[in-house]
């Protein structure tokens, strides 16, 4: 049985989250496909879905929404999280001169709404600030994010790409707590160890989301030089271990004290299955710093 991360007395997701940002570019984009890949997840005891309303334009909550409704019991097997904000340019808004942010409490409100009816579900699991606003009215955000909650929509919310001080300005106004902040974090991409990201959220108990875990497959990268170090240390690891190198680099994120949640991101049943693998790997500290140096270009001083 995977371990769970408790996010509040009500509220707790699996110890792996799987990211839906690249559904929309698997080859077979039927809900057949999406089922199939939701099934293997709860297979494997991960039970925590990542979705965000920008996702393929949208089609991606449109598509895991059309999945739900066709397998009538994933919806209850599931947590699903959803982020907005972020407000795109395209077709589908003509009237819009410039890609921005927007966390007032008609446009948070409305983006609620809109994610409920294309997931065809009556509530979210976990609801995240994309990104940090710079015109964030406190106030008004932390209002409409606990009146969200209060009204049983949202069972809990977050943020993603704070910085503490966005964390701290935001909680400040706000009766609920925030439950989890979901950041870039991998092999490829090791800024929170030691930027104070990481020891600000470990400090207030609270577990943090790594989205892109592995650097968003460009740790396969063999072309790149930084890449392939990292790769060759990676992959001697994993043939000693006797597993795939993912679920070394996953594995290398779980073993940190701050409850990093890895959100993967593979359009691959295969794939899910190994990275599931990384949550019983311990790995012991010398093999995380020999990772940790590969990651960095040298070792530590
Ligand atoms: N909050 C934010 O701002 C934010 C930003 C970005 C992402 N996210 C979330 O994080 C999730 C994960 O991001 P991500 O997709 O970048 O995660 P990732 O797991 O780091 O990368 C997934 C990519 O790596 C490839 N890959 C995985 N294993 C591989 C292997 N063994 N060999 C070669 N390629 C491999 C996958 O290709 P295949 O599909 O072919 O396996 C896929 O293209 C997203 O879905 C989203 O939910 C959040």
């Amino acid at each position: 049985m995977m371990d769970r991360v408790s996010l509040n007395e009500n509220l707790s997701i699996s110890r792996l989250v799987y990211g839906m940002w690249r559904l929309c570019d698997d080859n077979d984009k039927s809900y057949q496909r999406v089922i199939q890949k939701l099934e293997t997840c709860l297979e494997n005891d991960l039970t925590t879905i990542d979705q965000a309303d920008i996702y393929g334009d949208g089609g991606s909550e449109e598509l895991f929404g059309e999945a739900l409704s066709k397998s009538h019991n994933l919806r209850k097997r599931l947590e699903i999280i959803t982020k907005c904000n972020i407000k795109l340019q395209g077709a589908d808004f003509p009237d819009r001169k410039v890609k921005s942010y927007d966390t007032s409490a008609k446009y948070i409100i409305g983006t609620v709404e809109s994610s409920l009816l294309k997931m065809k579900t009556d509530y979210i699991d976990l609801l995240l600030l994309h990104r940090p606003d710079p015109l964030m009215d406190h106030n008004e955000t932390g209002f409409t994010l606990d009146k969200l909650v209060d009204s049983g929509k949202v069972r809990a919310v977050g943020a993603s790409n704070f910085k503490p001080w966005d964390w701290n300005l935001l909680q400040s106004a706000m009766k609920h707590r925030l439950a989890t902040n979901q950041i870039e974090i991998s092999v490829v991409c090791t800024d929170a160890f030691t930027n104070g990201d990481l020891a600000f959220h470990q400090k207030q108990g609270n577990p943090v989301m790594a989205w892109s875990p592995l650097g968003g497959g460009s740790l396969f990268n063999q072309n790149d030089p930084k890449s392939k170090r990292l790769l060759i240390t990676i992959s001697d690891i994993a043939e000693t271990l006797g597993v795939d190198m993912s679920v070394v680099a996953l594995s290398w994120l779980v073993l940190h004290p701050a409850r990093i949640v890895p959100v993967i991101g593979t359009n691959n049943p295969e794939r899910i299955i190994e990275a599931c693998k990384s949550i019983d790997l311990k790995l012991n500290r010398e093999l995380w710093f020999e990772i940790y140096s590969a990651a960095i270009g040298k070792e530590v001083p």
